[in-house]
């Protein structure tokens, strides 16, 4: 009795894990406790739910909670304030080769010390100088903020890699882009200042890495901003009141007032400047928020995230971990940090220290597809792959080399990653930083290698979806939670 009820069991966990093994690709042998190990080492994919949203969701709001906090969303998509046409979308291919743009000139930017304010060519038109490092991407978040008095929304797109703010103004003596919302007009307001040229304010400029210069009409200061794919801004360094929310309203704020402006910002009015020098939101607002903010993105079009200046309020998040920013001279505007492993499929790769050291890190809001060493991403992509042989690969797109075809599947299992950074700290990918792609039939491993072992690695925004991501500025600290938003 007891021999055939031990053969009836045994058949039943035998046949239990057949279906486990047809539900998850099982690789190894089928032990008892198999299907918990996987279930925390995979991710189970509706294949459907890679289709792109067309209502946005309100109900995913993260940011109403908070003091001092902005709504963010995707540039494109049913959230987005910029009602851009579907046929004005990016395809994944545009997103990807302008992502490529903005990761050149960040490597450009630190390769070269001296660089920055040394033009090396003019362009004739726009007397500006080409290639002068400044970087923009299109696949990026937006916030709306409030300028002047009486203040006027003005749609921008967020950007840890940069540190002036600009907007678009009247009368766009230059030429203006179009643009959703009316272009800022600063006769309209108030409080709306010129710099002058002999001010220390406009010398600071000048000390901005990432692309900024200065010039003098009369006794007006002029900035100007070229990005790496010639898109740019020129117009009168100025000086208004900011309202982040109605509760944050900044007197003297100093940004660029463009008067001629051209570019892939597709429709957004200007760009909001979160990095870390002197002239960034960030730095301008240090007394009152203490240089320190968070954000989290959304990880559809449908849903949305936010950006938070200061401590103010509880983060959702209840687990953050801190790793310190690490110290480089070559550029005063980025966020360095120190990666130190990835983890596929609940496996810490075998991949040396000094690979990770020798290119050092940056996180960045406005690349794409994160950027490692390429050792780094060698592994990555052998685990990737070794775990997901049971579905059919398709062709590369672009940058990215490891594609599958869905559409003969209902769910799909997909293994878990993580990254570390310094301090041992680890931060799980969101299923939504695993995997990108415009269709079901064709949808790619989210992650790129460098192609030069000394250039730097990007944790970009693809990477970042749905975490808590925490500026400790002050205190020289990156935080990360899971679950900042959805
Ligand atoms: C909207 O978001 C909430 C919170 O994430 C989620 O529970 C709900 O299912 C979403 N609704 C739709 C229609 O996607
Ligand atoms: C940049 O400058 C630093 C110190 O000034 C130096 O150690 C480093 O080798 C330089 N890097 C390059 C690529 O020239
Ligand atoms: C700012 O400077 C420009 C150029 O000199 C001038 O046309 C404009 O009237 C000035 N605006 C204010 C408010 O001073
Ligand atoms: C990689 O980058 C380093 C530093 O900029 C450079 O010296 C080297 O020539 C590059 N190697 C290749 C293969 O491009």
């Amino acid at each position: 009795m007891a021999t055939s009820i031990s053969t009836i069991s045994i058949s039943s966990l035998f046949f239990a894990c057949l279906v486990s093994l047809f539900l998850h690709f099982l690789e190894k042998g089928c032990a008892l406790h198999d299907e918990n190990t996987l279930q925390s080492h995979h991710h189970t994919l509706r294949v459907s739910s890679l289709l792109p949203a067309s209502i946005c969701n309100s109900s995913t709001n993260g940011h109403s909670k908070r003091a001092s906090s902005l709504k963010v969303v995707h540039k494109h998509g049913p959230c987005s304030h910029l009602n851009l046409d579907k046929a004005s979308a990016p395809t994944v291919t545009q997103i990807l080769s302008d992502d490529e743009f903005r990761v050149n000139s960040i490597h450009s930017q630190l390769m070269s010390n001296s660089s920055q304010n040394s033009p090396q060519k003019q362009d004739p038109q726009a007397n500006l100088p080409v290639n002068s490092g400044a970087s923009i991407g299109t696949g990026n978040f937006i916030v709306t903020v409030g300028l002047g008095t009486p203040k006027k929304d003005l749609t921008l797109l967020f950007d840890t890699g940069s540190d002036l703010t600009w907007t678009q103004c009247q009368p766009c003596l230059g030429s203006c882009y179009q643009q959703q919302q009316p272009i800022f007009d600063p006769s309209e307001s108030t409080t709306y200042k010129n710099i002058s040229c002999d001010s220390a304010e406009c010398t600071q400029l000048s000390s901005n890495a990432g692309g900024v210069f200065k010039r003098c009409s009369t006794s007006t200061c002029i900035y100007g901003i070229q990005y790496a794919d010639q898109s740019y801004s020129i117009g009168y360094f100025s000086k208004d009141t900011l309202t982040l929310t109605p509760t944050d309203v900044l007197p003297n704020f100093r940004f660029g007032c463009g008067q001629s402006n051209d570019g892939l910002f597709g429709g957004a009015a200007g760009l909001l400047g979160l990095a870390r020098n002197q002239l960034s939101v960030v730095s301008q607002t240090s007394s009152k928020y203490g240089k320190y903010f968070s954000y989290c993105l959304p990880s559809t079009s449908s849903s949305t995230g936010h950006l938070t200046f200061g401590k103010g309020g509880k983060s959702n998040s209840r687990s953050l971990k801190f790793t310190p920013f690490s110290k480089n001279s070559n550029n005063p505007s980025f966020y360095f940090i120190d990666m130190t492993g990835i983890k596929v499929g609940g496996q810490k790769l075998s991949i040396a220290k000094s690979v990770f050291d020798t290119a050092g890190a940056v996180i960045d809001s406005g690349t794409v597809i994160s950027r490692l060493p390429p050792a780094a991403y060698g592994a990555l992509r052998t685990a990737f792959r070794k775990l997901m042989k049971d579905y059919p690969m398709t062709q590369p797109v672009s940058i990215l080399d490891t594609c599958y075809d869905f559409s003969n599947y209902n769910t799909v299992s997909i293994p878990k990653i993580s990254f570390y950074f310094n301090r041992n700290v680890e931060v799980p990918i969101d299923l939504s930083g695993i995997l990108f792609g415009q269709s079901v039939s064709q949808v790619c491993l989210a992650f790129a290698g460098n192609s030069n072992a000394s250039s730097l690695g990007i944790f970009g925004n693809t990477q970042q979806l749905t975490l808590e991501v925490v500026y400790d500025v002050a205190r020289g600290k990156l935080g990360f939670g899971t679950r900042g938003c959805s």
